[in-house]
């Protein structure tokens, strides 16, 4: 009996450790040339990676710039985005897992439209 309750808890574990490991490698999609508007909800999906992640808006594309905003705590894919990068800008959206692996979307372009309600001053 005690035996078995020592099997038992052992096969618990080895199932706990695998859903713990981390999945795949983390990956971000770049959303299409038309899909993003000033002031426009987008949803932003990730892959992989181990949560919680990091959402964080470049302007520059670079990695070492202070972001334009972050988004923190995420604990799944997709994060709804409301656009707030005035239009003709270009962007990179970087997300970052709970290990601190990064992945980074292509540089992407912000369409016009006529609401600035929420763009930041
Ligand atoms: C402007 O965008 C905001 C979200 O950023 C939205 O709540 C609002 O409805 C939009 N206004 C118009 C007129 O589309
Ligand atoms: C984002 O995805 C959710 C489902 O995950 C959906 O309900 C929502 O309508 C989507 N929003 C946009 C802006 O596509
Ligand atoms: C954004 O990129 C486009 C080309 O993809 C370029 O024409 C435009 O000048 C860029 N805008 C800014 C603000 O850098």
């Amino acid at each position: 009996m005690k035996f078995q309750h020592a099997i038992a808890s052992a096969i618990s574990l080895a199932v706990a450790r695998a859903w713990a490991a981390p999945t795949d490698t983390l990956t971000i999609d770049t959303p299409s040339r038309l899909a993003l508007f000033q002031c426009g909800l987008i949803n932003i999906t990730w892959h992989g990676g181990q949560g919680p992640y990091t959402l964080s808006v470049l302007l520059a594309g670079s990695a070492s710039e202070t972001p334009y905003d972050v988004y923190s705590n995420l604990r799944a894919s997709p994060y709804t985005w409301n656009t707030n990068v005035q239009d003709g800008n270009n962007a990179t959206l970087s997300v970052k897992d709970n290990t601190g692996a990064l992945a980074y979307t292509s540089s992407i372009f912000v369409n016009g439209q006529d609401n600035m309600s929420c763009l930041k001053n």
